[in-house]
């Protein structure tokens, strides 16, 4: 039996100055090969670190020392030698093996490495679509292997405290059909029933609302869901959830467990202890304050509301805006009146990326506000606007005049963005917030109607049902008018988001438990009660025998691992993930798959498939 066969007495980086003496066996991948006047040096690597072993013509072979001169990056080995103290002034600090060396005796070639696509210890500026081809090679950097080592941990801990907490883990269908999240389904054409399709869950939402009614109290599942959207840095057609729901409780209950979830996570994967109960901001105050439904909390700058302030002005961007029903508003930055005309350009520009048509400033000066609309303020004006803003002298006082959302949008963006580039936000700190209050409905600017914000399980308000009535009973007439005025816009839900740092890392709502409430809501967004029955009337039927009052969350898995890791991208989190369109490079799915398979699935494609890259 050859020596590769015995098991190892160790992982490479678990050596230390302890083992001297001993002969141990080790098993990995050379990380860096060094010859060094007739000795070569390999760092051997596994899971746990790297293990400088040597080979030295005096322990070994004529053959065997032969042999290791044709080690290369990334062969498989096994070795088996004898621990010994580094030599005097070549030990590492910054190692945990780097006291010892591995003097080898004997070793074995398990498998050899084709030439490598890339370094991988030389990875930065390669691009992503050569890591994603190679995806099982980039996943054996230490780098990445520390952030699924982390994501294993993470699991372990959302495990244990949910468990603890009572709630019992359950596996929903993945063949099922539509659940309503707000993006496009995958669906999987059935072959045995010709013509019908399964959808791919966008959440577990009815099922685990489903599960409430039958009395299984508190549910929890580490569920994969899909959606077919436009992806981003923070989202993927495929990803993961922390999915929650429980009976008999109330926004509070949730808010309390998730807050215990949140610091035992950050304690056992960071060491961070986080303060709780976490602080808590209606949807209207996160608006208007930071322009964000999930605000940046790591640092300040909020935004001031001056519509009121700015009534009978005579700047005629600013008039234009209130007399259509828009808003004006401040955002006042620390140290800006250093600007240059080049700096507020550019922030101009910025500002227009979300539909601001001019970022209008004031450079806070000793003696006066120095800005092209100066002119246009009366003295008691100049110094109304600095009062309002809280302005000292360096400062600079943003303000744009538009729709409500573009003003939102651009100073909320702008708020970020400059909060970035002076050095405001602090990349070690966490800023958790909950956003509470959310409105049932949002206006769609496209279809000028109000569609619902969340799925349309989510109840509303109790005090807020007469609007939802009122709409309810007349839709289209409500909708013809300006959508201020509309009942819809005053509705509220029972829904909340927590944000960190400025991402949305979960989302959830109490539930609507009887079918008179549903049948209102769905009526309010246009579904009728056959569509109702056809898409939903498996949870209409239960919601009629005996559901629970029951509510829930769910958070984003993959997000909430990038913001503990410090990652840019979710897409550093997950294992195998697709690209921004959607494809994966490694196994190269989508692809186009025979007339045979398609014909058993009753499938025709009209559009000829794309050409195979
Ligand atoms: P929601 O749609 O808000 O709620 O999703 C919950 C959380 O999932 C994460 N998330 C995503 N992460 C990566 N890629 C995506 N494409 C993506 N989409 C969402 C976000 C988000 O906060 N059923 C409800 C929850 C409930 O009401 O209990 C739901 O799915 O972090
Ligand atoms: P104008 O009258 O277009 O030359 O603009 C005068 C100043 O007002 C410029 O600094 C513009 O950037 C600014 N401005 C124009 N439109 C808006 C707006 N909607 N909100 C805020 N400032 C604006």
């Amino acid at each position: 039996m050859g020596f590769s066969s015995e098991h190892r007495t160790c992982y490479c980086g678990e050596v230390r100055a302890s083992h001297t003496g001993q002969e141990i066996v080790l098993k990995g991948w050379v990380h860096r090969r060094r010859d060094h006047g007739g000795v070569i040096f390999v760092d051997l690597r596994d899971l746990t670190g790297l293990c400088q072993v040597v080979f030295n013509p005096d322990n070994l072979s004529a053959a065997d020392f032969e042999t290791a001169g044709r080690l290369k990056d990334e062969f498989v080995l096994a070795i088996r030698g004898t621990v010994r103290p580094r030599p005097e002034g070549t030990v590492n600090p910054n190692l945990g093996t780097g006291e010892i060396e591995v003097m080898v005796s004997q070793f074995e070639i398990l498998n050899s490495c084709k030439v490598l696509p890339f370094k991988l210890d030389e990875y930065t500026n390669l691009n992503e679509d050569i890591r994603l081809k190679y995806r099982f090679l980039d996943l054996r950097r230490p780098e990445m292997q520390r952030n699924f080592l982390m994501r294993h941990k993470f699991y372990q801990v959302v495990r244990n405290y949910l468990s603890d907490s009572g709630y019992l883990e359950f596996t929903t269908p993945i063949l099922t059909k539509s659940t309503p999240e707000g993006a496009r389904d995958f669906l999987v054409p059935s072959r045995v029933n010709a013509g019908s399709f399964y959808a791919l869950p966008q959440s577990p939402q009815l099922f685990k609302q489903l599960l409430m009614v039958s009395g299984y109290d508190k549910y929890f599942q580490i569920a994969t869901c899909f959606r077919d959207e436009d992806l981003r840095a923070n989202r993927q057609p495929e990803f993961t959830q922390i999915d929650i729901e429980a009976s008999f409780v109330e926004p509070n209950d949730i808010y309390a467990m998730v807050e215990g979830l949140m610091a035992r996570i950050w304690k056992e994967c960071k060491g961070m202890e986080i303060p709780t109960p976490f602080p808590r901001l209606p949807y209207r105050e996160a608006m208007l304050k930071y322009g964000s439904d999930k605000p940046d909390l790591r640092f300040d700058l909020p935004i001031t509301e001056l519509s009121d302030f700015f009534a009978g002005t005579t700047i005629k961007v600013f008039a234009g805006a209130l007399a259509s029903r828009g808003r004006i508003r401040a955002l006042r930055v620390p140290g800006g009146a250093e600007f240059s005309r080049k700096q507020l350009d550019d922030y101009t520009a910025f500002a227009g990326i979300y539909g601001a048509k001019g970022l209008a400033w004031f450079k806070v000066l000793e003696t006066e506000l120095q800005s092209p609309l100066a002119k246009f303020l009366t003295p008691e004006q100049t110094e109304g606007l600095k009062a309002a803003t809280a302005a000292q002298v360096g400062d600079i006082i943003f303000i744009v005049a538009d729709r409500e959302k573009v003003v939102c949008d651009a100073l909320g963006q702008l708020r970020i963005k400059v909060a970035g580039d002076q050095g405001l936000i602090d990349k070690e700190k966490y800023s958790f917030c909950w956003v509470t209050d959310f409105p049932l409905f949002e206006y769609s600017e496209r279809e000028k109607i109000f569609t619902p914000s969340h799925h349309p399980f989510t109840m509303p308000a109790a005090e807020d049902l007469p609007h939802l009535e009122q709409y309810a009973a007349d839709r289209d007439k409500w909708n013809a008018g300006h959508p201020d005025d509309n009942p819809a816009s005053k509705v509220r839900a029972l829904a909340y988001d927590l944000a960190i740092n400025g991402e949305e890392a979960g989302g959830g709502s109490i539930r609507i438990h009887g079918s008179d409430i549903q049948n209102t809501v769905f009526k309010s967004i246009g579904i009728g009660p056959e569509e109702a029955e056809a898409k939903f009337g498996f949870l209409l039927n239960a919601l009629s025998f005996g559901a629970p009052p029951h509510g829930g969350i769910a958070f984003g898995v993959d997000r909430l691992l990038m913001l503990l890791l410090g990652e840019e991208s979710i897409r550093e989190v997950i294992a195998f993930p697709k690209t921004q369109s959607g494809s994966d490079l490694m196994c190269d799915a989508p692809s186009p798959v025979g007339d045979e398979q398609l014909k058993e699935l009753h499938v025709r494609v009209v559009e000829p498939p794309a050409p195979v890259k």
